[in-house]
């Protein structure tokens, strides 16, 4: 492999392509929420919880002693950056749902001082954290052009910028909130915007014992709780909707046969919820659940097989020091 030596020529600062409507998100809320809780059972997708509060509360569960996978990530990117850019030799970073971007400075330190690295691409379906997110990085990585990118991941893959060949990062085990049949066309489209020999970079949280995942899930301190209510709070601004968020606790259960962590909102009583915004009455029984989040956790061997399938093959895998999650290097054949 050979090796550049570091540009020292500026980058060509930030510059934001937009490839959704302003009503975008309004509207797919609108549809989610009508889809959703008018299913039997009641289900809402977690990409809900992100208003300015639930990312904020999101953060705070990221530093809660039982909720390890942030810094079980942490510690692999801090020791694996530059093998990462030695393998890769990437040119180009995109980041999907970048949100805030402290694990991606890991990253970006090592290919930054590896040399190859001229382009960060940031892809997240909010405009505001995305321009402020793009601007700091253009702050302290002022070598680097930063194109972000407003879409969402699942439907804008065909729109990435950079030049080959670009390392695609979807970290933080995020993958977990797709279902099986999601997740597979999820990696089917990243491996259609790729060129063979191009790589994603993914970060996944680990099967381990039911006690340790739940309490990363349920929080002594409620925190999780309240994230996870913060999804009803996000329907009463955005939809105008009564619901009694108070009357409404948390729940998170392992399900041994999907090996998935589902988190549920229970009502604590029977309660009739407007949502005037989308005209629609809602009747929850009590003790009646809401489910919330999926979040699935994986072994190395189901990793592997789905990845095969979508047509990449195995670059590296490597785990945190206690084996509780995984970062894997998949290059497109
Ligand atoms: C941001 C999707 C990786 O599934 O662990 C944290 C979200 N939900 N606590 C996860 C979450 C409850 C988190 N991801």
């Amino acid at each position: 492999m050979s090796h550049l030596s570091p540009p020292h020529r500026p980058g060509q600062g930030t510059s934001i392509d937009i490839h959704l409507t302003a009503d975008y998100a309004a509207r797919a809320l609108r549809e989610d929420a009508r889809n959703g809780l008018t299913a039997e059972p009641k289900w809402l997708a977690p990409k809900w919880f992100y208003d300015a509060r639930g990312s904020e509360l999101f953060e705070e569960i990221t530093r809660l002693p039982e909720y390890y996978p942030t810094r079980a990530e942490r510690e692999i990117l801090d020791a694996r950056s530059g093998e990462i850019a030695e393998l890769t030799g990437a040119h180009t970073l995109v980041e999907l749902g970048s949100g805030s971007s402290e694990k991606t400075r890991l990253l970006l330190d090592g290919l930054r001082d590896h040399g190859t690295l001229t382009t960060f691409v940031p892809l997240d379906v909010s405009e505001s954290a995305l321009r402020e997110a793009a601007a700091a990085i253009n702050t302290d990585y002022p070598s680097l052009t930063v194109h972000g990118v407003v879409g969402d991941f699942t439907e804008h893959l065909d729109k990435l910028p950079g030049e080959a060949p670009r390392v695609v990062a979807f970290l933080g085990g995020t993958i977990g909130n797709l279902l099986p049949d999601e997740r597979a066309d999820f990696y089917k489209s990243i491996r259609d915007v790729l060129e063979p020999g191009e790589w994603l970079l993914l970060g996944t949280d680990l099967v381990k014992d039911p006690a340790t995942l739940v309490a990363a899930y349920d929080d002594s301190a409620g925190v999780t709780a309240e994230f996870n209510r913060n999804v009803l709070r996000v329907l009463n601004r955005q939809l105008g909707a009564d619901f009694d968020v108070d009357s409404f606790s948390h729940r998170a259960i392992w399900d041994p046969e999907n090996e998935w962590i589902e988190m549920h909102l229970r009502a604590d009583r029977a309660m009739k919820v407007l949502i005037p915004e989308i005209g629609l009455e809602v009747d929850f029984a009590e003790g009646e659940e809401l489910s919330t989040e999926v979040s699935a956790k994986f072994h190395r061997h189901g990793v592997e097989a789905e990845l095969d399938k979508a047509g990449f093959t195995n670059g590296a895998w490597w785990t945190d020091s206690e084996e509780r999650f995984a970062l894997s290097l998949w290059q497109a054949v």
